[in-house]
């Protein structure tokens, strides 16, 4: 099974990745967890993203697709994987086609999750105060509200003429939005 998660930030999109990988026993790959590890090692990569991340702006897609590229080709994701935060831009998601041709591989469904913008800057703004994110905060997460809007949410048109489209609403418990996710696959 592989699976695409897009969703506006603090929707829940890494944490309902996490359960559905748990429940069909697949990779979850997080490009922002990613990315910030190779911030924390201070990696070009690394060197590269922060300054894009700390302002609320999209990592360039050549980056992007280079650093799944080889991700992708790695062993552990025979088996299949969620892809949370990735592709982010309909550059990446075209990318993202040529990459999964050359494996021979394919995209189940892709789960979009949405949620109204004040419930979203709240949460964002809340979990600010634990993450230790340096984008959790109220400026920069404005910013990426405006990125999603602007270069992610094109690509809910882009899956839906694939017939790939899994819309999924993002108010509630955690676990009920699980139990949706996995309703709309079954
Ligand atoms: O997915 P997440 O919200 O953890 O990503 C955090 C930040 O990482 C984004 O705001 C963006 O700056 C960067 N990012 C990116 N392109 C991606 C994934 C993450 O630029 N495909
Ligand atoms: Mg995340």
């Amino acid at each position: 099974m592989r699976l695409i998660f897009i969703g506006p930030p603090g929707v829940g999109k890494g944490t309902q990745a996490k359960q559905i990988c748990d429940q069909f026993g697949i990779l979850h790959l997080s490009t922002g967890d990613i990315l910030r590890e190779e911030i924390s090692q201070n990696s070009l990569i690394g060197q590269a993203a922060k300054r894009f991340i700390d302002k609320g702006e999209l990592v360039p897609d050549k980056l992007l697709l280079d650093m799944m590229s080889i991700r992708l080709n790695q062993k552990d994701c025979k088996n299949g994987y969620c892809l949370d935060g990735f592709p982010r831009t309909i550059p990446q998601a075209e990318g993202l086609e040529l990459i999964l041709q050359n494996l021979q591989q394919s995209i189940d469904a892709v789960i979009s999750i949405d949620a109204d913008e004040k419930e979203l800057i709240q949460r964002l703004v809340l979990r600010g105060q634990n993450s230790g994110r340096t984008d959790d905060t109220s400026d920069v997460v404005k910013q990426r509200l405006d990125v999603y809007r602007k270069q992610t949410a094109p690509l809910i048109e882009f899956y839906s003429k694939r017939n790939l489209l899994h819309s999924i609403d993002g108010l509630g418990e955690i676990s009920e939005i699980t139990q949706r996710i996995l309703n709309s696959l079954s």
